[in-house]
């Protein structure tokens, strides 16, 4: 959090009556065990932290916190339907044509989030690097590189990528794509950088010790990005490239269209400062976040958060009321971004009761939790939204845009993603005619892998030579 972390870093005799002060000298309790290296490690990390900013959160969020969740006036949110309306056409279409030009002037940038810890995926390596589709098993980095260099291709322009990660998994996530040859992007036009970290601590308030050198971090949250974008160079580099535009993803979806014209070009078109896709949600209580206005103005309010009177609304037509999922894939305005960076602190904190493995200090036993034990901070990108002066939603389809690996098993997981991914595989063929065997279920009898580099869309495969797809069979195009 110290921003002047490039000053000398104080001795122990300074951090002593500092974490004091905070109640928190138990942190140097090894300090005479030490190496020299690690007890300036330890230091380093201590430096890091503002204690007093971090003070008055575990004050905040420790003991005495309460959920306090303000549900005044809310409505359900409008939004762009996926197919546009009879007046939505003209504007639809030339949204497309904008949204290209942009990305062919250079003026569009990816942005991939994936400082995350995936502990429910329980993947030991950065979920990029998991191997994510039905039948070359490419990893998640990999599929998103694809889509990139096809885009380079299309629009004869470089995009460049900026990839989150966090001070966990920085360095293998490097190595991952320098053994892999950043699967054939330019490495100048890919910048890998950290995101910051929040210490977790106990209920009590006491922030927690992995080991005797180090503090229990955790990444601060997707919405760290703000930060990490300005504290990394990325904002000047977009600068300098003259990227106006950014367009999010997280790592964990490999439908998400990076490069999508349409909205993009809608973002541009309404001057917007941060749009987002949306989902009609599969249930009323389906685990996504809830699109709605809040006091007038586009917000998301979390499923735990959703009261269930409003989650389970319904129309007259018996739809229900507040339908709209975020699914996590949103344009920026360069120019927004850095206006949130200018006020550091304009998010809000969200706290999460996790089990955090952490050395006993009475005892010096390293613990691994059976159940939730500490607290963690995030922050969370779409508290951005209702910073934006103006911000829209625009309509998915799920099968197109959101099959995302989560969980080890079960739903969201790399069986249902690579489900999806045969399945939209699938539609894409039979949409320009080509046969696929169905199962008497509805379900696609094959397997079918599309690579990013060969289409984006049904449109790409128009004109090939397409292979006959006979029950049981895997294909690869
Ligand atoms: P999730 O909310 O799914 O969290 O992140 P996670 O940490 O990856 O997984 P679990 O909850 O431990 O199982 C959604 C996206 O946001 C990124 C993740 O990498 C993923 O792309 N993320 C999350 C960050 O970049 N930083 C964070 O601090 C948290």
């Amino acid at each position: 959090m110290n921003a002047n972390s490039v000053s000398p870093i104080p001795n122990y005799e300074y951090f002593l009556e500092l974490l004091e002060a905070h109640d928190q000298s138990h942190l140097l309790h090894f300090y005479s065990e030490l190496s020299v290296t690690e007890q300036k490690e330890l230091l380093a990390e201590l430096n890091e932290q503002d204690w007093d900013t971090l003070g008055q959160l575990i004050e905040r969020y420790g003991k005495a916190y309460t959920a306090a969740v303000d549900h005044y006036d809310i409505s359900p949110a409008p939004y762009y339907p996926s197919e546009p309306s009879a007046e939505l056409e003209a504007k639809y279409k030339e949204a497309i044509k904008v949204g290209k030009s942009l990305i062919a002037a250079g003026q569009v940038a990816a942005f991939t989030v994936a400082g995350g810890q995936g502990s429910r995926l329980g993947w030991e390596a950065p979920k990029g690097t998991f191997p994510a589709t039905p039948i070359r098993e490419k990893p998640l980095f990999q599929v998103f590189a694809e889509q990139l260099k096809k885009a380079e291709n299309d629009f004869g322009k470089a995009i460049p990528w900026y990839i989150m990660t966090s001070p966990m998994n920085d360095a293998d996530t490097r190595s991952f794509f320098k053994d892999h040859q950043y699967f054939g992007l330019d490495a100048k036009n890919i910048m890998f950088f950290p995101q910051g970290t929040l210490p977790s601590f106990s209920k009590e308030g006491k922030v927690l010790l992995r080991e005797k050198a180090h503090l229990a971090l955790n990444p601060d949250g997707h919405g760290g990005s703000f930060k990490a974008l300005k504290k990394s160079g990325a904002i000047q580099d977009m600068k300098r490239r003259g990227v106006e535009y950014i367009s999010y993803c997280q790592v964990d979806n490999p439908h998400v269209k990076i490069m999508d014209p349409l909205f993009i070009g809608l973002h541009a078109l309404d001057g917007a400062d941060m749009s987002a896709k949306m989902l009609p949600k599969a249930h009323a209580k389906e685990k996504v976040g809830n699109f709605c206005l809040i006091g007038g103005k586009l917000g998301i309010i979390e499923y735990s958060d959703m009261p269930n009177e409003l989650a389970e609304a319904t129309s007259d037509k018996g739809e229900l009321l507040y339908n709209a999922g975020s699914i996590a894939i949103h344009m920026i305005s360069l120019a927004f971004a850095e206006s949130i960076t200018d006020d550091p602190e304009s998010l809000p904190y969200h706290r999460a009761v996790k089990k955090v493995p952490y050395l006993e200090v009475e005892t010096g036993d390293q613990v691994q939790p059976k159940e939730p034990n500490a607290i963690k901070l995030e922050r969370f990108i779409f508290d951005a939204i209702p910073l934006a002066q103006h911000a829209f939603i625009l309509e998915t389809d799920r099968v197109e845009e959101f099959a995302p690996i989560k969980n080890a098993e079960g739903s969201d997981s790399p069986a249902t993603s690579r489900d999806l991914q045969t399945e939209r595989a699938a539609r894409w063929l039979e949409h320009i005619g080509h046969p696929v065997p169905r199962k008497a279920d509805g379900g696609v009898d094959a397997m079918i892998e599309i690579s990013p580099l060969t289409a984006s869309s049904s449109e790409d495969l128009k004109g090939l030579e397409l292979p006959e797809i006979k029950p049981g069979d895997k294909v690869y195009l």
